[in-house]
Order: C-alpha cells, then structure tokens, then sequence
C-alpha cells in the first residue's frame, strides 16, 4: 500500500540480436539466456514479448558482411530492415525500436567513419546516419535511436525524418551513454568490438557528470522526444537529474554486463537472481527511469506477474 515504486511489464523495452540465416536461435555466451534470431523466427518472438505485455523491442543487426561504410546497415534488405518487417506484420502493435549506429556494420567496429589516422569523421558519419535511418523508417520503425554519440546526430536525424515526412516517427536519444566497461558482453553478441582503441573518442568519460548533462541538453534541443541514460546502475546520479531538469520520457539502459553478472554470480549461487534482478530495475526506475531497456524484459514480466 505504501510502494513508492511499482515495476510493470510496460515499463521494458527488450532487445533482439538479428542474424541472417533460417531457423537459427544462436545462444549467446556471454549473456546466458540470450540468443540471435533468424527473421522467420522473430513473429513467434514478438508474440510472446506482446504476451508478456512488453510494449516494445530495440533491434541489434549482424551483417553479412563488414566494410568502411557499413553498407548494409542501410540496404533496402539489410538484416534490421527484414526484421522490422516481419515484426510489424505479425504483432502490429509491438513498438520496434532500432538501434542507428555503425560499430556492427564497419570492418574497423568503431561507431563513425574513420580518417585515415583512425579518428572518426563526425559529419560525413551523420550523412551515413540519415541513410540509415531513412532505411528504417521505410521498413517500418516506430523510432530510431542513435547510439553512436556522433555531435549533432539528433538534429540530422531530425532533419532526414522531416525530409522524408516521417511525422509519426520518434527520437530516443543516447544522450549520456559513457564509455563503458559495462558494454563488454554486447561487443560478443552483436560482434562489434572495436578492431584497435577504444570508445573514448566519442562516449563520455565516467567521472563526467556535468558534461554528461550538457549531451542531454543538447540531444534535448536538437530535438529527442526520449532522453536515455547508459549503463544504468552505475549512473543513476545522472539519471536522476536528467529525470528533474528535463521535461521529456527518460529512458535507461541496463546493459549487457550489469545483465552477466547477475546471471554468473547467481549461476554460482552468490546471490539469487530473481531478487536482485527486479531490485536493480525497481532501483533504476526509482531513479526516474520512464522506461527501461532489459534483457531482463521476459523474465522480470513473467516474476512480475507471479
Ligand atoms: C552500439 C551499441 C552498444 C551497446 C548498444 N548499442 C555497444 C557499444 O557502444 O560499444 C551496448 C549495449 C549493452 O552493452 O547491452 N553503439
């Protein structure tokens, strides 16, 4: 009766790793419990996702094959774009969320088109960015969420959906997404790691909070419609005050690594997972999380509904 805080199933977003190929539900490794899924096997997904009453997924795609621009991350038939489809013609009302980054289709895995000294050419990487996101809204995204943290990716993006008339599409900004040890399970199960160095370039450092609010502020004016925080757990000083001095949906991601281990420390009979798994999503959505991007999603909605 007196719960400040109640979690439901619709405050998650869930998100599916996508390959090429039939039939396949390749477990992934480093995030027990997780897989990649082929395209035929996405409707039966999306069905028990909808089930579960989770409004929404975020779609990571592996391609066929990388190169310097990322090709497919932009090909009428590219990996995501097949996916978006089959979802939205099996469960039309599963909100799909797409992730609008380079890191999985580059042959370098780093998140922007690269000079030949390696550093990441931030305005030519937006052009690939609008492609991108143009590709997806054809296919039939609800939102797309840039994640690369290239400067003035909102406003592009912004730009490219008022050129092609996409009014009924969203925004849901990385705004703060720090460089993150955190992210070491995904780089596995979306084969993105970087080939040499690191994020550093352009992910926030972690001992960063003011500036961390100022990406926000300028995601904000460039005009978001959702603002996210990533990781979660390790960040929610941020989340909270993105929550207090911003008048838009905050969105946090709980990360693949704050994912393994609970799953590892619970496989070892450390702590037990169902407890801390909704403890660090109550916690999060405490901090002001509208909305939370899980890999817990299933398991913490079927826990939820008893
Ligand atoms: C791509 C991207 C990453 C994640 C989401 N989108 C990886 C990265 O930035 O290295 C990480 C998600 C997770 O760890 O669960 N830019």
């Amino acid at each position: 009766m007196v719960r400040e805080t109640v979690l439901t199933p619709d405050d998650f977003i869930y998100p599916l790793f996508v390959v090429h190929g039939n039939g396949q539900q390749r477990p992934i490794r480093s995030m027990p419990g997780q897989h990649q899924w082929s395209v035929d096997l996405l409707p039966q997904q999306a069905e028990e996702i909808a089930a579960l009453g989770i409004p929404a997924v975020i779609l990571f795609g592996l391609p066929v094959t990388k190169d310097a621009r990322g090709s497919e991350n932009y090909a009428e038939n590219g990996i995501v774009q097949q996916a978006i489809r089959a979802i939205k013609d099996a469960v039309p009302e599963l909100v799909v969320v797409t992730d609008v980054c380079m890191c999985e289709y580059t042959d370098h895995g780093h998140c922007g088109i690269l000079d030949d000294r390696g550093y990441v050419l931030n305005d030519p990487t937006l052009e690939v960015l609008q492609q991108v996101v143009s590709s997806h809204v054809e296919a039939g995204a609800d939102i797309v969420a840039p994640s690369g943290m290239m400067d003035g990716a909102v406003a592009a993006i912004r730009q490219e959906l008022d050129r092609i008339g996409a009014t009924n599409t969203a925004i849901m900004a990385y705004a703060a997404k720090f460089a993150s040890g955190f992210y070491g399970p995904f780089r596995e199960a979306a084969d993105s790691p970087p080939a040499f160095g690191d994020r550093k370039q352009y992910q926030m450092d972690p001992g960063n909070g003011r500036e961390a609010l100022l990406e926000v502020a300028l995601d904000a004016a460039e005009g978001a419609d959702i603002l996210m925080v990533k990781p979660a757990l390790p960040y929610l000083d941020i989340l909270a005050q993105m929550r207090a001095n911003f008048d838009r949906p905050t969105a946090a991601y709980h990360v693949s690594g704050e994912y393994a281990m609970i799953k590892a420390a619970a496989e070892n009979g450390w702590i037990d997972e169902r407890t801390v798994a909704l403890e660090s999503l109550t916690a999060i959505k405490r901090a002001g999380a509208d909305m939370i991007l899980t890999y817990f999603a299933k398991d913490a909605a079927r826990w939820l509904k008893g």
